[in-house]
């Protein structure tokens, strides 16, 4: 089934499912009101019925018996059978007096639909039967205007429900519809998407609902998917572009070795050189992988432990002090301050500081000065590493944080442009930015870590 189609059925389902519950509550409601509203006229009849039972009965005198009889017959003369019934039954059941004949009663209220009488088929009586004496007195009233009261408020009912029907119809369509609408806009373009356009985006409404949320986060989820694909995609040109360099150097000292070899000259210089080209390689695909590791969380954070910024360079400077002497350099640390806590991965941290010394120490003369300082500013700890080197032209400073970049002037040294992608991808890591300024002279990076780190530090 296609996407459209799915959503398609999935509104329809919705609209179906709406309408369903509406038409059920609708039927609830209509069959409560319709038997309350019996209930009531009913019990409206009743309320008359006994005190004009009780009227008469208080006539009644066990010494005047004939003319209670009398007056009974005069009340029922003038009474209309077809609206209120009266009867006076002896204890066998034959009439004394009244306006219909004798029928079976049975005491209290009953209905009954007296067929010699009424008008219409469909119509009942209230009836309402007490001994008097030794008689018995049945009064009744018709449920003519009760009834059809009721059958004028169930038509009416009736038509109310048929528009309720007919409008939820046409609300769930409508709506069904509407939502069909948006969810094709977005199964659209995740197609465009699947078809390779990363440019598609879904067309958001004005009415900033909960689907024009879900298209903006499906959107902001595309744009990240692009900006990753881009980046893959120019790490894949760089990758290609500078391995092929070693690779052609390694195919054409093999070559010269062969060459060497046929007329009989020594060759072990050249397969050296072929073995050393080699493990460049491989070291540049080792961190290439590192990188690839560190960006895609594989390190996870279970490696992380409060540390103090303070003592890790000096650590790093115990290590390197010497190295760059070597170089005609110095190195020193900043006055030991406080120290800095932040929880972090020790190992990743300290590889990033070998890579900051170690790119100051290989791309500055002697003479320079590098310096490893760490801060707590706005609450965010920070390491610096400053050297009085030629530093970086602003314009490169984006640059040389990516993979493999490296400025022309240090093609000639050895290294493999990766450096400082492996700075930047532990600092993310952590959370942290890595910012390079101008040192004056010199570059100076600025590891910056969230302020929130030092709060989890016990
Ligand atoms: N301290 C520094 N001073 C001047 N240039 C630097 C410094 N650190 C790095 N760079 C420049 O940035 C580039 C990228 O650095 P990096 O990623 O570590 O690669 P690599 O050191 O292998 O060349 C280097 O090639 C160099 O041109
Ligand atoms: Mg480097």
């Amino acid at each position: 089934m296609r996407p459209a189609k799915i959503y398609r059925s999935a509104a329809a389902k919705l609209a179906a499912a709406f309408f369903g519950v509406f038409l059920l509550l609708f039927l609830i409601a209509t069959v409560t009101t319709y038997l309350s509203l019996r209930d009531e006229l009913i019990e409206t009849v009743d309320d008359r019925l006994k005190p004009e039972h009780e009227i008469i009965s208080a006539l009644w005198n066990p010494d005047a018996r004939d003319s209670f009889i009398e007056n009974v017959r005069a009340l029922a003369a003038l009474s209309d059978p077809k609206i209120s019934v009266l009867l006076l039954t002896a204890s066998g059941g034959s009439r004394l007096a009244g306006n219909v004949d004798p029928f079976p009663v049975k005491s209290g209220f009953s209905m009954d639909p007296l067929t010699q009488v009424k008008r219409r088929e469909d119509y009942s009586y209230r009836l309402y039967s007490r001994p008097v004496g030794d008689m018995q007195l049945t009064i009744g009233g018709s449920l003519e205007d009760t009834q059809e009261l009721l059958e004028t408020s169930l038509i009416n009912l009736a038509w109310t429900s048929a528009l309720a029907v007919f409008l939820a119809i046409i609300g769930s369509v409508f709506l069904s519809r509407k939502v069909q609408r948006r969810l094709s806009l977005v199964s659209d373009t995740m197609n465009r998407v699947a078809g390779g356009n990363l440019d598609a985006r879904i067309p958001l409404s004005k009415s900033a609902d909960d689907l024009d949320r879900l298209s903006g986060t499906i959107n902001d989820a595309l744009d990240q998917l692009k900006l990753l694909v881009d980046g893959m995609r120019q790490v894949t040109t760089d990758i290609a572009h500078d391995l092929k360099t070693p690779l052609n150097r390694l195919a054409f000292t093999i070559e010269d070795a062969l060459q060497k070899d046929a007329a009989g000259e020594p060759v072990s210089k050249r397969l050296e050189v072929a073995r050393d080209e080699c493990e460049n390689i491989n070291r540049t695909f080792e961190a290439l992988l590192r990188i690839a590791q560190i960006e895609a969380g594989a390190r996870n954070k279970s490696h992380f432990v409060a540390l103090d910024l303070t003592a890790l360079i000096e650590t790093i400077a115990d290590i390197y002090a010497d190295v760059a002497t070597d170089s005609g350099m110095s190195l020193q640390t900043e006055p030991a301050g406080p120290p800095v806590l932040i929880v972090g991965d020790e190992q990743l941290l300290m590889q990033m500081l070998v890579n900051l010394v170690e790119n100051a120490i290989r791309h500055c003369g002697p003479d320079t000065v590098i310096s490893l300082a760490t801060s707590v500013s706005d609450d965010q700890p920070q390491i610096r590493i400053s050297d009085t080197g030629p530093g970086i032209p602003e314009n490169e400073r984006c640059n040389v944080l990516r993979r493999l970049y490296r400025l022309e002037k240090s093609r000639t040294t050895s290294g493999n442009g990766l450096g400082l992608a492996l700075v930047k991808a532990v600092a993310e890591m952590h959370g942290a930015r890595a910012e390079l300024t101008d040192n004056q002279p010199g570059l100076q990076v600025s590891i910056v870590f969230p302020a929130t780190s030092g709060e989890t530090i016990t």
